[in-house]
């Protein structure tokens, strides 16, 4: 039996949805969205250009890079459009394994998620600070072939993890899988470009405990992230800066998250 939701706390998950236009979530999710508007105005609005922006890049990826296999991990519910529709319009080969921690994201990905049958699409229950034992999954295995070049995607989810160590080695370790012409992709929160005041209301909020976890990191501590790897123009930059198309309609100015794309040699 797939678990039943528990709405009476905050899902960050949900949370996020909410964020993105999606109809799955509650009031715990509700009051601490209007509480954080309260502060971040732009904060639904800046999601959007997140999410937005992985998909600019796995198209990049996909139908410029000839990337065929995909593991996005942190997926996040089910929204369209979704990586694997992106990635398998470029190409419809395209193999895709999606993974998140949160058991009910992977009940609505079964439920939900079909992909184009010329390719694969797959949901895995895993967690990136299990790193090891993620990339051992006998499911993930048959879709992925690490021996072949892989884009992995941690889109916003790395600030999820407050323990930095943690967080560092499970990307390095992740890395540490893929073969050569690879790509690692982040999607990073950050404070950087706020103004001092916001960032004292800011952190007050996610100090009290209320809201979930939020680790936004500097753009020197996100860019620890890619050491040893080449980064692909234009390097480490705002989500609204990463190649924006003439179609892209920016609705921020600044979208709190730096992003980049980076080959493994
Ligand atoms: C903010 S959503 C991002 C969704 C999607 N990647 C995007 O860019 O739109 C983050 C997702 O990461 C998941 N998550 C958080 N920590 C994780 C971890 N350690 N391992 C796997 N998934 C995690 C959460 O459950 C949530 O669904």
């Amino acid at each position: 039996m797939p678990p039943e939701p528990d709405i009476s706390g905050l899902n960050t998950s949900r949370r996020y949805n909410q964020w993105l236009g999606g109809k799955d979530n509650y009031s715990a999710e509700r009051e601490s969205t209007a509480t954080i508007i309260s502060v971040l105005p732009n904060m639904m609005a800046a999601a959007r250009e997140g999410r937005a922006v992985v998909m600019r890049i796995v198209h990049h990826l996909v139908a410029d890079h000839g990337i065929r296999q995909i593991l996005d991990v942190g997926a996040g519910r089910p929204l369209s459009p979704n990586v694997h529709e992106v990635a398998q319009q470029a190409n419809p080969k395209t193999r895709i394994v999606y993974v998140d921690n949160d058991p009910l994201v992977g009940v609505q990905h079964r439920g939900t998620t079909v992909g184009n049958p010329q390719g694969v699409t797959e949901f895995v229950d895993g967690d990136l600070l299990n790193t090891a034992h993620l990339l051992a999954d006998e499911h993930l295995l048959e879709v992925i072939d690490f021996s072949r070049p892989v884009a992995v995607l941690l889109g916003s989810v790395l600030h999820l993890i407050d323990d930095d160590e943690r967080a560092y080695e499970a990307v390095r370790t992740v890395v540490a899988a893929l073969s050569p012409g690879s790509y690692l992709v982040i999607v990073h929160g950050t404070f950087d470009t706020l103004p001092g005041t916001t960032q004292l209301k800011v952190r007050d909020l996610i100090g009290s405990g209320r809201h979930g976890t939020y680790h936004a990191r500097t753009r020197a501590e996100i860019s620890h992230f890619f050491t040893g790897l080449d980064l692909l123009p234009p390097g480490i930059v705002s989500s609204v800066e990463w190649h924006p198309t003439p179609e892209t309609t920016t609705t921020v100015p600044d979208a709190m998250c730096w992003t980049a794309v980076a080959r493994i040699p």
